[in-house]
């Protein structure tokens, strides 16, 4: 695992901003897979301002998001669509054709979740954005003693309900259900950069760090396991 260590929240997200930039210019249509959380914010920032200065043109790229919660209004502020609109979607020159955020109120979720793995595997993503929670969470795939490989619906564990609910009025607000993309199809991708910031991260970091395990009970040191994972962190975190 390629291991970057940075100055600050804003260095780690310039730095990301700058492989994402290449990797577009390299190849102006490649298919990119994004995350969402409060880690993810800076670096769209300056994607944003970068596609403003002409530095990169997001016209061919295609993407998916790793996950969304369940039962959100298309217009929930807290409906993952409604933070990639806000945060990148609104303020680049993608067209809306070409992102898809999975659906937080299919009709049939069996089917949506096999429907939405299908499209994963004939898109094949290039470039996959992960954050992590603080228990080791990759988009919603919970510790748990088996993962799964595929795109399923996942039932939220009470930390990450209780972390989550800053983002809502109350706890009792937070759906406890989720889609999210499997391990397999999260592992897939041919390139994958982790941000991990904050001092809440401290902990999920240095356990990365120091236990290089395939651990189900902490679902992000799968990364691991794959050839081509770029960490992009604050030195200042790294115990
Ligand atoms: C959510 C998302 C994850 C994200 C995590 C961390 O639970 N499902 O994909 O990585 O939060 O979020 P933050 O960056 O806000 O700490």
């Amino acid at each position: 695992m390629k291991q970057l260590f940075l100055k600050d929240y804003d260095e780690v997200s310039k730095v990301a901003s700058e492989l994402f930039i290449e990797e577009i210019n390299r190849d102006p249509s490649l298919t990119i897979c994004f995350a969402t959380g409060s880690t993810p914010e800076g670096l769209y920032k300056y994607l944003v301002e970068a596609n403003h200065a002409g530095e990169v043109s997001f016209k061919e790229v295609k993407s998916f998001n790793l996950d969304n919660y369940l039962g959100m209004e298309d217009d929930d502020e807290n409906n993952y669509e409604t933070y990639m609109k806000e945060n990148l979607f609104d303020h680049i020159d993608m067209p809306r054709e070409n992102w898809v955020v999975p659906n937080s109120q299919p009709e049939d979720i069996e089917q949506y979740c096999r429907d939405y793995e299908e499209r994963l595997i004939k898109a094949d993503i290039d470039l996959l954005l992960l954050g992590v929670g603080e228990n080791g969470h990759i988009a919603f795939n919970e510790p748990a003693d088996k993962l799964y490989a595929h795109t399923h619906v996942a039932h939220l564990t009470d930390n990450t309900i209780t972390v989550n609910s800053r983002f809502f009025e109350n706890e009792s607000e937070v759906p406890t259900k989720a889609i999210t993309m499997g391990m397999g199809s999260i592992l897939r991708a041919k390139k994958i950069v982790l941000l991990i910031t904050g001092e809440k991260k401290r902990a999920t970091l240095n356990k990365l760090l120091k236990e290089p395990f395939l651990n189900p009970q902490f679902p992000v040191s799968f990364v691991w396991g794959h050839r081509d994972v770029t960490l992009i962190t604050e030195k200042n975190l790294v115990d």
